[in-house]
């Protein structure tokens, strides 16, 4: 399967970046915990320079508990503050001040030096399509979150919503582009549903999850669609799985499209497990066993 996808607005988008990252102290990046390193674009380190970092493992709980704590050190190893959250649980948000604080040490020791106390931090939400942005922001900001009013050297109409008395957070999450740097990158994407579903052959791409579960999950498949797993080709699994979930045409065929769509949608949604598509470069790939 060829993926081949470039957002046409990327340079402008690129160009937006890098007005919107002159006005904020903190990067605020969510990547997908499923796929951490393939669902960030690499170009925000560059971007990024000088500012506080911040990763959040979004949809922690989609991925393998084993998995999260692996990437949450390997982040930290590589000088990030790092935090697990589902996007959609106010509660998994609570952490998240100190950690800015934390990611923002030496700015705000500069101030102090400087006299300047007490002034807040400005944030900025980036990441791919997809990966959780606005739920974050919704999450973490709330309706009554109060808005700080436009202020001079804001383009586009951009607010600051004051999360409390030390974080305003800038109201449109910067998006990025994804980066293909080989086609593995691209499926995991595809898997996870951050490339439009529009432009993809639906059954090439189950086809090529069917292979990649049973390859790196084997038995997975067999267990939850009640099917005969070994010795079957990609296709053959979905055919599998479109009869033991009655996907069949009114002639008695396969109805390969109904069975795509229905495992996209148990993988996209944790019907099948918590499964983390990649580890740390450093660690054992996706076999690691869950909890
Ligand atoms: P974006 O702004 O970065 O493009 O992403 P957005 O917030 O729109 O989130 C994309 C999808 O991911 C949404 O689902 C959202 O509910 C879901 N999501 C976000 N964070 C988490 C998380 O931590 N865990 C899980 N399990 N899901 C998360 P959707 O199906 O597209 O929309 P909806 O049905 O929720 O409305």
């Amino acid at each position: 399967m060829n993926i081949q996808w470039y957002p046409g607005h990327m340079t402008k988008a690129k160009r937006a970046m890098q007005e919107d990252i002159k006005l904020i102290d903190l990067i605020i990046e969510l990547v997908d915990a499923r796929a951490p390193l393939s669902s960030r674009n690499p170009d925000i380190d560059e971007l990024g320079k000088g500012k506080g970092r911040l990763i959040l493992l979004n949809k922690a709980d989609l991925a393998s508990e084993g998995a999260n704590a692996a990437w949450s050190s390997f982040f930290k190893e590589k000088g990030f503050q790092v935090l697990k959250i589902d996007a959609r649980q106010k509660a998994s948000l609570k952490q998240i001040n100190p950690v800015i604080q934390e990611a923002c040490r030496e700015k705000i020791e500069r101030d102090r030096r400087r006299g300047i106390i007490n002034r807040p931090v400005r944030a900025m939400v980036v990441g791919i399509p997809n990966v959780g942005k606005s739920t974050f922001i919704n999450s973490l900001a709330g309706k009554a979150a109060a808005k700080t009013g436009n202020k001079p050297g804001v383009t586009k109409g951009n607010q600051w919503i004051r999360l409390n008395k030390q974080v305003e957070l800038l109201d449109t999450p910067g998006i990025l582009w994804p980066k293909f740097e080989d086609q593995e990158v691209g499926l995991k994407l595809a898997f996870l549903g951050s490339i439009n579903d529009e432009i993809l052959n639906q059954e090439e791409l189950a086809a090529e999850l069917c292979a990649f579960l049973s390859k790196n999950r084997e038995g997975l498949l067999g267990e939850r669609y009640q099917m005969e797993e070994s010795g079957k080709s990609s296709y053959e699994l979905l055919e599998g799985i479109a009869v033991s979930r009655a996907c069949l045409t009114k002639g008695g065929g396969y109805d390969l499209s109904r069975a795509s769509k229905l495992l996209l949608d148990d993988f996209r949604g944790g019907k099948l497990g918590r499964i983390t598509l990649e580890m740390p470069p450093a660690s054992e790939p996706v076999q690691e066993k869950e909890e």
